[in-house]
């Protein structure tokens, strides 16, 4: 204890698509305590995907609470806290009454698709390359402007909010923020994102890192009407305030990452051609292309990786996003009963020795990166008689794997760089099977650190650095670094590029088949 106690803490909201967490991490980067809590993940439809915003925020405190309780066995207090940073599940849509500070509907999620037909209507208006250009998003069901086009069009309560002009928009950071300072009825109500979050809007210029008139008028959103969460870098000792109750009251917030930034945050690449893979409900590929955006030819896409404000340049990524990864177990686990427990479905893809000749084409959301097929549907090849739970279970896994070895491969293509290995990271990185299994399409080594609450780490770094627990990027130079396991490819390369074929043919069945 009295090792630690020479250190300043940083705390870590990290708040997911599944469940809630807050970490406490000390000076070299280790949690030392943390809490966890499951929230309800609400399907209303077919395709839609929902979550309660006042369940969000309430997780988050609970979390809080838990954690600071085990703070406090351990001998420490607030006092011993300088600071925490929020990190969060991105593009997930949140509107409320700037007035009463009340969600006006569910927070729509970011692999929810009910805005399909609208994406169609909005492509067939032809200027989609140009939006990407200077947002680096293409035009899907993914980013949250058209899950708010959506909410404004659909719910009258929306509707009636943005004409009288109480309506506030945010991603799950805006929200929490807002509510964490004491929400509206907050002094200065704090209204903010950080440019990671705002980059998965479709709002945002991704050069200037403003909002930028040309998109906002694409989507008819008029900026005289909402209010848009002012932009700011993602670590920063004022701009997203300060814990207004509860255990951490008093406390600043001090840095705000979207959850995949803040993942390569904490794996520590920040150096251009350093990349990450992290697989958690979704599994997304950072690659850190430096201080200038790269829009993506292969259906990759262009984001901002960190922004640490000050004097240094923001600094840009290009990203493969995967829709269903950790949520393809669950949904063997909750839908069709395989497992009762998630971690048990490692040991059941490995009791066969492959998937038997299935695939498994996880497209609950239509495929994401770098597909783009937003009418795929979840679709399973290669039953025989043969096929057992296991074999099922393996596909599963693989489904992962084919993806982020697609993504590397445009990768490879947009960046005229071969990746010499990846680091990985997320729930789905503890399986050794699905970590060997990716080491084998892809062709090279996957390297898994032992502290794998990198996402969380991440904001704690951006709020650290913001308030002088880390003084420079040079000083983090042997946080997270030790005790790493590297997967090495083992499969003969004929026979991994075979497999490989086979799930491009699968996801060219998946396509279009069934229109809704
Ligand atoms: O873009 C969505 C992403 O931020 C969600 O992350 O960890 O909940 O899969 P995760």
């Amino acid at each position: 204890r009295e090792e630690l106690k020479r250190h300043w803490f940083v705390g870590s909201i990290d708040q997911g698509t599944t469940s809630s967490r807050f970490l406490i991490f000390n000076g070299e980067g280790n949690p030392v305590a943390s809490h966890q809590i499951e929230f309800e993940n609400l399907y209303p439809e077919s395709g839609w995907h929902e979550h309660e915003p006042l369940e969000l925020l309430t997780s988050v405190e609970e979390c809080i609470e838990g954690a600071m309780r085990k703070f406090a066995d351990l001998g420490y207090s607030k006092a011993d806290i300088r600071s925490i940073g929020i990190t969060n599940q991105r593009e997930t849509t949140v509107v409320w009454d700037s007035t009463t500070g009340e969600p006006l509907y569910n927070a729509v999620v970011w692999p929810d698709t009910r805005t399909k037909t609208l994406v169609r209507e909005l492509k067939a208006r032809g200027a989609a390359d140009t939006l990407t250009e200077l947002c680096g998003l293409p035009l899907s069901t993914y980013p949250s402007s058209v899950k708010l086009l959506w909410l404004i069009q659909n719910v009258d309560a929306v509707k009636q909010a943005y004409e009288e002009g109480r309506l506030a928009f945010g991603t799950v950071d805006s929200w929490l923020i807002y509510k964490l300072n004491g929400g509206h009825l907050a002094e200065n109500p704090i209204h903010v994102t950080d440019s990671t979050n705002a980059s998965r809007t479709m709002f945002m210029n991704l050069r200037t890192l403003k909002y930028d008139d040309k998109l906002l008028a694409f989507f008819g959103i008029d900026p005289n009407k909402i209010q848009l969460p002012r932009i700011v870098p993602s670590s920063d000792p004022d701009c997203f305030g300060k814990v207004a109750t509860g255990a951490l009251a008093g406390i600043s917030i001090a840095g705000c990452l979207g959850d995949q930034s803040s993942a390569l945050v904490g794996q520590g690449g920040f150096s251009p051609g350093q990349a990450k893979n992290t697989y958690g409900t979704g599994c997304f590929l950072l690659y850190n292309v430096g201080t200038e955006p790269v829009i993506s030819k292969y259906g990759l896409l262009a984001t901002v990786a960190y922004d640490f404000g000050g004097e240094s340049k923001p600094v840009y990524a290009l990203e493969g996003s995967v829709a269903v990864a950790g949520s393809g177990v669950k949904f063997l686990m909750s839908n069709l009963g395989f497992v009762a427990e998630s971690s048990q479905i490692t040991e059941l893809a490995g009791s066969v020795k492959d998937s038997g000749g299935v695939v498994f084409v996880t497209a609950f959301s239509g495929l994401f990166a770098p597909y783009w097929i937003d009418d795929a549907k979840g679709t399973l090849f290669g039953i025989t008689q043969h096929t057992s739970k296991g074999h099922i279970a393996r596909a599963t896994l693989e489904a992962t794997c084919f993806q982020t070895r697609a993504i590397l491969d445009a990768m490879e293509k947009d960046s005229n760089h071969k990746l010499e290995s990846l680091a990985v990271d997320g729930g789905l990185s503890n399986s050794d099977l699905c970590m060997q299994t990716q080491a084998d399409i892809s062709g090279i080594p996957v390297d898994r650190p032992a502290m794998r609450e990198t996402t969380a780490l991440g904001a704690a770094i951006a709020a650290g650095l913001a308030t002088g627990v880390w003084r420079r990027l040079a000083d983090l130079k042997q946080v997270n670094r030790t005790g790493r396991t590297v997967f090495m490819p083992k499969m003969e390369r004929p026979a991994a590029e075979k497999l490989f074929k086979k799930w491009g043919q699968a996801v060219e069945m998946s396509r279009g088949w069934v229109r809704d």
